[in-house]
């Protein structure tokens, strides 16, 4: 099974549980999106919290099974893991969600890739801080304005597209389909932010795809960096670097988000 950084603040190889108290307690203080946006955003979390309740009563009772059993069975439901995720949202914590806007907002940024937009949570936020930056005349007016997700789940990547056309955000944010290794390269600069929430054995292959067209004060935001630290090692030995082309720091959210700038 692949590594994953799924959104629950677990570590990876391990399906979703969802306990996530962002989630859970409704929309994150500040939020900045307009209703339209939000309505779709809110119906999103709503969902997210309705799956990560059934799959948590369901690991639990499998887990019992299993227990009473004598140690038989899986608590994972079997199969391989890319397939048991391809119906799960995983979005992304409200709060990291309005902490991407901000951050966008901050940098002026207009021209933003994303690795990992699964049903397009977190996507609608970027596009949003995009269409507002353009809107207040911030960043630079020569940069054509775009957000660009990449989704390698055909069904998810579908589901992106409709729910970013209902928050009215289409017209801004485009899913790249396929594997990102192959998707990301052909994104052209300057890039003002880039966001990873993917399964953590992409994050330094995104990085990597994406690093030339980083612009200098580009800032690069990576979840969960904390639980799963380990598996974010080869991603955090770059931006770490005292002499690599970052200089970065860990927001101590929940599950961790480490925010690096391009130097
Ligand atoms: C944590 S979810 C993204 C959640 C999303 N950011 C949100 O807030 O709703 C990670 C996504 O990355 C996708 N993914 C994993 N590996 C990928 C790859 N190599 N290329 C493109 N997408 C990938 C998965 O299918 C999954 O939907």
């Amino acid at each position: 099974m692949e590594s994953r950084g799924t959104n629950d603040g677990r570590t990876e190889r391990a399906p979703a549980t969802g306990t996530n108290p962002a989630t859970t307690s409704g929309r994150a203080a500040g939020e900045s999106l307009d209703p339209r946006a939000a309505a779709v955003a809110d119906r999103l979390r709503a969902a997210n919290r309705r799956q990560s309740r059934r799959i948590a009563a369901s690991v639990l009772a499998r887990s019992l099974r299993s227990h009473l059993g004598g140690g038989r069975g899986s608590v994972s439901g079997g199969g391989d893991g890319r397939s048991w995720m391809r119906d799960k949202l995983d979005a992304m914590d409200p709060t990291k969600a309005q902490i991407c806007y901000v951050t966008a907002r901050t940098l002026g940024a207009r021209r933003v890739v994303e690795a990992g937009t699964g049903f397009g949570y977190s996507t609608i936020h970027l596009a949003a801080a995009v269409r507002d930056n353009v809107a207040d005349g911030a960043g630079s007016a020569t940069v054509t304005p775009a957000v660009f997700g990449t989704e390698f789940e055909p069904t998810k990547a579908a589901a992106a597209r409709a729910n970013l056309a209902e928050a009215g955000l289409d017209d801004l944010a485009t899913v790249l389909d396929g594997d990102l290794r192959e998707s990301l390269p052909t994104v052209d600069g300057p890039i003002d932010l880039m966001v990873l929430d993917v399964w953590i054995d992409m994050a330094a292959p995104a990085l990597a795809a994406t690093l030339d067209a980083l612009r200098p004060g580009a800032v690069v935001l990576a979840n969960n960096v904390v639980v799963a630290a380990a598996q974010y090692a080869e991603y955090l030995a770059v931006v770490r670097d005292p002499n690599g082309p970052f200089r970065s720091s860990t927001l101590p959210l929940r599950g961790g988000m480490e925010v690096s700038v391009r130097r």
